[in-house]
Formats: structure tokens, sequence, C-alpha cells
């Protein structure tokens, strides 16, 4: 079995390749390195290409054949794209475009997307099940829904078939500690925390402290980058079993709230992390959290890696081995 895995330098991506290698499933790399890492890719065969070169994706999907496609490569900023909207529409969407006419044209037809609880919007009730009405409120989430949406109109005239996994807060590190996050600029609260536990910035901001939450602070459902993996995992055997798309959020259902996160942090770490309230950040609603019920039932997904201590704990595990030498 081969799959592409465009973006598998990047964060999710390079969790994935290891995955796939431990089950035994050959890949070819697509990433141009824009954000992603040569040595992240530790598993697999990269090509180092743009997604907007139709004739060096063309040449990917001559010189093998695919059993599937796995898409990790777009832009996550949901400030950035409102800023700069163009770029997110030409990579998050055109270039999706591409990769999709290029698996038509050579009879490739299990695609696996990455989506986004921000698809959702403003959520109208909570825990997000996956018949929430779809009102993304910014570029990002618009760009996630309009693909979803560009897969079904594939699925009905060309037979596309393809699994739409609508992420909620992907959090945690490799647990041999080999992989983790490396984004540039992070703006994951996580990986801040932590930075601010390990002294590479002073204090983590706590963006609005008068939510209507328990603590005052905004709720997210984080879920393990390897139970994202294992998710991606089903969805090829889905598509190998299933004659239909589907979408499925993968979230672990609690939620936690930035200050729970950071008293957490504070436990495993044995640090201070001084703290500075500040005012809430434009498009953050209070509370998402997951109903992933539907992935349970129909993908047979059970995430085992996402209690809030052990997500933190692999994330430091990193903080410490990559960046404190
Ligand atoms: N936060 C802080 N301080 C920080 C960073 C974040 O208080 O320095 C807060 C945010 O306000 C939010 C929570 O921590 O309440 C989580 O923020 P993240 O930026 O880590 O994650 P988001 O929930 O904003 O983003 C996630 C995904 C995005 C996706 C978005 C909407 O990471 O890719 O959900 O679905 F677009």
């Amino acid at each position: 079995m081969r799959v592409l895995v465009a973006g598998g330098a990047g964060y999710i991506g390079s969790h994935m390749l290891k995955a796939l290698g431990e089950n035994g499933i050959d890949v070819t790399i697509v990433d141009n390195l824009d954000k992603g890492y040569r040595d992240a890719v530790v598993h697999g065969d990269l090509v180092e290409a743009d997604l907007g070169d139709i004739e060096a994706l063309n040449a990917v999907f001559d010189s093998s054949s695919f059993d599937g496609v796995m898409h990790f490569a777009s832009f996550i900023e949901v400030g950035e794209s409102v800023r700069e909207p163009a770029r997110y529409y030409k990579n998050n969407v055109s270039n999706t475009q591409n990769l999709l006419d290029v698996m038509v044209d050579h009879g490739v037809g299990n695609f696996i997307f990455s989506s986004s609880a921000a698809v959702y919007g403003e959520p109208q009730y909570t825990p997000i099940d996956e018949s929430h009405p779809k009102k993304p409120v910014n570029p990002y989430g618009k760009s996630k829904h309009i693909v979803e949406q560009m897969l079904a109109d594939y699925e009905r005239a060309y037979g596309l078939k393809s699994v739409s996994l609508r992420y909620f807060n992907a959090a945690g590190a490799d647990e041999d500690g080999q992989l983790g996050e490396r984004h540039n600029p992070e703006t994951h609260l996580i990986p801040l925390v932590l930075q601010a536990a390990s002294g590479r910035r002073d204090s983590i901001s706590v963006f609005g402290k008068d939510y209507d939450t328990p603590d005052g602070t905004c709720i997210r459902d984080y879920i393990h980058v390897q139970d994202l993996c294992d998710a991606h995992l089903l969805a090829l055997e889905y598509l190998d079993n299933r004659d239909e798309s589907a979408q499925f959020n993968l979230g672990n259902g609690s939620g936690f709230s930035v200050q729970q996160v950071i008293d957490c942090a504070r436990s495993v770490t044995h640090r201070e992390i001084p703290t500075r309230i500040e005012a809430r950040r434009e498009g953050d609603p209070a509370i998402l959290v997951a109903d992933s019920q539907k992935a349970r039932a129909e993908l047979g997904w059970n995430p085992a890696r996402s209690e809030l201590e052990h997500i933190v704990e692999t994330a430091w595990r990193w903080e410490q081995a990559f960046f404190i030498r």
C-alpha cells in the first residue's frame, strides 16, 4: 500500500508519517518546506514541491500509484487569514483543487482531508456534532468549508471519495519524543505556555478572563496528535470498505479552560509560569467542545492519549528535548 501525504513535513503530517511507517504503509510526501522541516520527514520519500505546481504533481502521480491521499498542507492561522485572505484562498482552496484534479486525472479516489472545527463558526450549542450549522466566521474556516463543499461535488461528478476530519485543538507531541510542534511564529496555547515554563518567553498571555465560563477563560477540546493520526488510519480503512464520503469531528469531548491548561502545565513542569491577563482575542468563541460519537461509532476511533496531563507531558518532553540543549 502507498499513500501520498501532502504537508508531511509539518506538525500533524510528520506524526502521520511515523504512524504510517509503523503500519507498514509506504509513503510519498509532497511538501514545499515553507512551514515544514526536512528533519521531520521520518518515513517515506520526500518530493520538495508546491501544490501550486501542477507539473510537479503530475510527475509524482505518474511515478507511483497511490491507494489514498492525505492532505495536511494548509495555512492554519485564523488572525492571519483575516489580514491576508488571498494567501488562504490560494493555498487552502486553489492548491487543494490542483491536488484533487490531478487525483481525478490519475484515477486515484481516496482522499483524507484535514478539516477543522472552524467550519462551524460561532457555536449555536455545545458539544458540537457534525450536523451543527456551518457558518465559518473567518477566511481560514471558510477555506476549509469551501473544500468540503468541493469534495461533495467531486464525489458526485467524478466518484472521488473522501473523509473530512474536523480537528478541534490538535496538541501534544510524539510519545517517543522524536517529533513535536514547531510553528513559527507559534500562536497555540500549549506550546506557548511551555515556552513560558522553560523561560523561552517571559509569561503567557491569557486572552480574556471575562467569558461566561466557570473561571472566565475560554474552554477548548484538546486532542493528542497521535490520536488524530489513529483516526486517519481508520479513515483509510473506512474508504476501502465503504462507498460513500463522510465527515467526522475529532475531539475528546471534554473541554479545558485556558486557566486549567496553565495550572496543569505548572503541575507537570514544576515551574511557576507567569501569566498576564489581556483583552479577548477577536473571534474566539467562549466554548468549543466536540461531540465525536460519530467517529467512535463509524470509524471505531478511541482516542486514548488525550488526557490533558498526558498531552502537556508529551509536549513538555519535546520542548525540553528540542529547544533546550
Ligand atoms: N490563548 C491564550 N493565550 C495565548 C494563546 C491562546 O489565552 O497566548 C487562548 C485562546 O484565546 C483560546 C485558547 O487559548 O481561547 C486556545 O487557543 P489556540 O490558539 O491554541 O487554539 P484555537 O482554539 O484558537 O485554534 C484552534 C486551531 C485552529 C482552528 C481553531 C478554530 O488550532 O487551527 O481552533 O477551530 F482554526
